[in-house]
């Protein structure tokens, strides 16, 4: 039987490891690839059997899911001001998606990665585009077999977001971004590329959200990060929340003018200074027995030296 996965957001951070992950399980991978990804990368080598469009274009979405097992849907819209931009892109795409999906004979399965920034939509766009996203997608999804899951912040080679704070706490120095008392659980990105292969392969059926984390019930608190990063003394730097408004201030001026996607916005200071963002693994454990197998140590190392792994 052909195993033809239906896979967007393949050239970004997550999935690219998610792709990683299908092919070593045995699935064939078509991934939906954005024409300005292509421009400028003569080299870029997605398979022969790739769709070249975006999320808007529901000609591509037809061929992309054309005949497919199941559907991955990563691809998202993740920094920028504008809440019509993100509405766009997480909202519309994923019911876009859907919509054209459920009308495959037979019906695909469909995992699609929310964010658990989707619990507290009024902290900011991007937040508020996930979950709207999740109820695109159940409104869409018909008879479909689906599932979200929604990962905390995810860390890994490639990542660009969180790889210099680990640096810096590398250097003994933490810069912390939000109250000591906060917690917040994290993930692996191949722990989370795991999950996917594993909700495929099983084609358990979900019609739900699932949040997943490394295995740290409980999650961390800043304090707790540093000390699984390094064994020096680290000097932590409370970076106060009117310094990050302020930053994110002109970083929002500096995006208008100059016309790029802001990732400091006063919305991600909001989310950066939720006292909570715990999630709980138990009921993807109990559902699919997948278990992470990276914990916080493990993967910093794997982050820091991606070509090969050295203790501090
Ligand atoms: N990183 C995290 O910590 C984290 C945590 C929780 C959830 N998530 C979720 O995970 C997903 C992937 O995040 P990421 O960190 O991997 O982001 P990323 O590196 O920015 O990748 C985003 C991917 O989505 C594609 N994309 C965006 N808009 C599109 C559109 N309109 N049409 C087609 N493709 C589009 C991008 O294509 P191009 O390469 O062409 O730009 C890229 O492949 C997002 O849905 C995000 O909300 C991320």
């Amino acid at each position: 039987m052909s195993r033809i996965v239906a896979l967007t957001g393949g050239t970004g951070f997550i999935g690219k490891a998610i792709w990683r992950a299908l092919e070593s399980a045995g699935w064939t991978v078509r991934p939906l690839i954005r024409p300005s990804f292509l421009e400028g990368r003569p080299d870029f080598m997605p398979g022969k059997d790739f769709v070249q469009g975006t999320l808007e274009d529901e000609s591509s979405l037809s061929t992309l899911v054309d005949g497919v097992t199941a559907i991955v849907h990563c691809a998202g819209r993740v920094q920028g001001v504008s809440r019509e931009k993100f509405k766009q892109d997480n909202v519309d795409g994923v019911g876009r998606l859907a919509r054209i999906a459920a009308k495959q004979v037979p019906a695909p399965h469909f995992l699609s990665i929310s964010s658990l920034a989707a619990r507290e939509p009024h902290l900011s766009s991007y937040a508020w585009s996930k979950q709207q996203g999740e109820m695109a997608l159940e409104k869409a999804a018909g008879g479909m077999n689906w599932i979200i899951l929604r990962p905390p912040a995810v860390y890994g080679p490639e990542d660009q977001a969180i790889l210099p704070l680990f640096q810096w706490i590398q250097r003994g120095i933490g810069l912390q971004l939000g109250s000591s008392r906060a917690r917040f659980s994290l993930l692996y990105v191949e722990d989370l590329a795991n999950a996917v292969t594993q909700w495929l392969d099983q084609g358990l059926h979900s019609g739900r959200a699932f949040e997943l984390h490394d295995g740290k019930a409980g999650g961390y608190s800043w304090k707790d990060v540093f000390t699984q990063i390094t064994n020096k003394k680290v000097i932590p730097i409370l970076i106060p929340g009117s310094l990050l408004s302020a930053l994110a201030s002109i970083n929002q001026i500096l995006a208008k003018v100059l016309k790029y996607e802001p990732m400091l916005t006063y919305g991600k200071v909001r989310e950066l200074r939720h006292p909570n963002w715990v999630c709980d693994n138990n009921d993807l454990t109990q559902a699919l027995g997948w278990e992470p197998l990276v914990p916080l140590a493990k993967g910093v190392q794997r982050t820091l030296y991606p070509y090969g792994h050295r203790s501090s």
